[in-house]
């Protein structure tokens, strides 16, 4: 895939030209599989990003193709296409495609509330994860089966976000709702060849609130492995604050409470994904040169500190270029000016972050 003329081979601030090699390439070299999120309507409507994507992803996921609202528009309707065209996509360029999710509490379709009760809810579930798990068994890396069910401030026992699932579907053991174990059990025997993910936010820093969340959430894996429900992976999504040392003070830092929730996973036999990386820059003065060497140290240190562990098999950012980041919509900056948090710019120049990330996976131990 030829990029436009690079402004500086192998520097930021131009294409990354051919013979620096992809964050796809550097991560297969180590046994890592790096790649992003995707966009289906843009791979469709903006060739300059699909081929960015072809070039620089080995795994895809889509930012919301498979999620429970965007497939479901009626109880007894399945929307398809943009969830098939991601994986013709990735099927043409050689990608591994990651599902997420099956279970959230948002982007539930407006027919939920009123069609799914404590009477059917099991059903829905169960019927969800066949219709679509099957659809694409055999053919998804790893699918993250239930996202962000642990919200301390809701004040459940065991830290449970109380969400539609958890309301509809609790159970009767506190330690692992009914929702998330027939959520994994249903997924193990639709699609037995993938890898099953609990993925969650807010676990990798070491202020007072991840600390907290990162107990419970493997207090949740931990239940789960001792009931025999199938769970392979903790997805760590890794939507991390530039500046944070300073902004948020020296305890808000990743590195040592991140590197012990991977080893515990890791001693657990559970694999560790960096599901949706992304630097979020709105603590950070407007220079762009200053902001986008606060945001590539950042990504070098957390992946420094996380790829040390070989439990880490995969690392995805959460979109590619910041063209299309959710953070310029959903996290502004004070001053409005767009972020710059993802390897590649607006234009889909390497950014300082590309370069980051790609120092941080030639770092990286080769995993088996
Ligand atoms: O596709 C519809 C379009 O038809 C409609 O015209 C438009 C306006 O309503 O909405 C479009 O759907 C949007 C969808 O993204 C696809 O672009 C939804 O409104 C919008 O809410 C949705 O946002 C996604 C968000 O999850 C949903 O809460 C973001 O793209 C996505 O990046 C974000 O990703 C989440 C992960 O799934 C979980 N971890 C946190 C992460 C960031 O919030």
């Amino acid at each position: 895939m030829e990029l436009a003329g690079c402004a500086h081979p192998g520097k930021p601030g131009g294409p990354v030209p051919p013979d620096v090699e992809t964050l796809r390439v550097a991560g297969a070299r180590r046994g890592l599989l790096a790649g992003c999120a995707v966009q289906v309507h843009h791979l469709r409507d903006d060739p300059a990003y699909a081929a960015l994507v072809a070039q620089q992803a080995g795994i895809v996921v889509d930012e919301s193709a498979l999620k429970f609202g965007p497939l479901r528009p009626s109880p007894t309707e399945y929307f398809f296409d943009d969830a098939d065209y991601l994986f013709e996509f990735a099927k043409k360029h050689k990608q591994k495609v990651r599902g997420h999710n099956f279970v959230w509490h948002q982007q539930i379709p407006s027919w939920f509330a009123s069609y799914v009760t404590s009477a059917n809810a099991e059903r829905v579930l169960v019927e969800h994860i066949e219709h679509v798990g099957g659809r694409y068994a055999g053919r998804v890396h790893s699918w993250d089966v239930v996202n962000e069910a642990i919200l301390l401030s809701d004040n459940l026992p065991g830290g449970f976000r109380k969400s539609g699932w958890q309301v509809v579907l609790p159970g009767k053991d506190a330690a692992v709702p009914a929702y998330i174990e027939i959520a994994f059990r249903t997924a193990r025997r639709v699609d037995p060849k993938a890898m099953l993910v609990y993925n969650d936010y807010g676990i990798e820093a070491d202020d007072a609130a991840s600390v907290k969340k990162r107990a419970a959430v493997m207090a949740l894996l931990r239940n789960m492995q001792s009931r025999g429900i199938p769970v392979d992976a903790l997805g760590v999504q890794s939507h991390l604050t530039a500046g944070s040392r300073d902004a948020f003070g020296p305890e808000y830092a990743y590195g040592s409470g991140l590197r012990a929730m991977i080893a515990e996973a890791r001693r657990m036999g559970l694999k560790v994904l960096l599901t949706e990386m992304d630097v979020n820059d709105r603590k950070l003065p407007a220079d762009t040169a200053a902001r986008d060497a606060a945001v590539a140290a950042t990504y070098g240190g957390y992946l420094r500190e996380a790829l040390a562990d070989e439990a880490v098999v995969a690392l995805l950012t959460w979109g590619i270029t910041d063209k299309y980041t959710w953070l310029s919509y959903d996290r502004k900056r004070d001053d409005k000016l767009p972020q710059r948090c993802l390897p590649f710019d607006s234009q889909m120049n390497a950014a300082p972050a590309f370069f980051a990330e790609r120092d941080a996976i030639d770092g990286a131990g080769h995993r088996a």
